[in-house]
């Protein structure tokens, strides 16, 4: 069967990930989870002190870019791959809240995105790939043989990944995670480089009523849809 580009951007907590999870395992694919790679570039950040809350040193963090290395093992117990920062496993550290909270400052910066899309291009270069992400579509993809655009209302995100968070100890609250869902969106789609647009050629999947199993059943056909041609 031939092998295509899955490429699949939306807006934050919309479940792409676990969507390009699903789909890379039943169709054997890699996947590749390109808001990781923003999430450890900001975690590096945060720990050398380019950027916190009250200051972002961005000649700085273009003079480190050189000295980030991310890369993805794949983990056959948990069957998908997991991000390293300089040989560190940073699965865990990136997803926490401090780090949502800065990372869309740090996917603004044009340098960042020069070098984590060449990355990425280069993991995709085979097909048999499964990218999400928010430019993959519109920049990193052109091509994809599929795009989505996935979307929810930002309360249903928000109550998901308040969800996800608390179910692994962290202790925020629904309106801190609303609050960043919301500003995330904001930034993200109104940046200059690569802003958050829905490709002319992706199909938009609202999922604020949609169950997960669902869900995978409409995409599972556009894929074969395609793969069949
Ligand atoms: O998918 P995520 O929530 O883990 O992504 C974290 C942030 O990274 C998101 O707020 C925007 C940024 N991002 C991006 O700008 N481009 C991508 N391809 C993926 C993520």
């Amino acid at each position: 069967m031939k092998k295509i580009t899955i490429a699949i951007d939306g807006h934050s907590s919309t479940g792409k990930s676990t969507l390009a999870k699903q789909l890379a395992k039943y169709l054997g694919y890699v996947y590749v989870d390109t808001g990781a790679m923003y999430r450890a570039v900001t975690y590096f950040s945060m720990q050398n002190n380019i950027i916190s809350n009250t200051y972002f040193d961005i000649e700085k963090l273009k003079n480190e870019l050189k000295n980030i290395n991310l890369q993805f093992v794949f983990n056959s117990d948990l069957g998908f791959a997991e991000i390293y920062l300089n040989d560190v496993n940073v699965e865990n550290e990136i997803r926490k809240i401090e780090v949502s909270n800065l990372v869309s400052k740090i996917a603004e910066i044009s340098e960042v995105r020069t070098k984590l899309v060449e990355q990425q291009k280069a993991f995709g270069k085979d097909k048999g790939v499964v990218m999400d992400g928010r430019d993959i579509g519109t920049v990193v993809f052109t091509d994809a043989e599929l795009k989505l655009f996935m979307t929810a209302s930002a309360e249903i995100r928000a109550q998901r990944r308040f969800e996800e968070l608390t179910s692994k100890g962290d202790s925020v609250s629904y309106e801190e995670v609303l609050k960043n869902v919301v500003e995330r969106d904001e930034i993200d789609s109104n940046r200059k480089d690569s802003p958050l647009i829905k490709a002319v050629d992706a199909i938009e999947i609202d999922n604020s009523h949609l169950n997960r199993e669902e869900q995978f059943e409409k995409v599972i056909k556009l894929v074969n849809e395609i793969v069949k041609n």
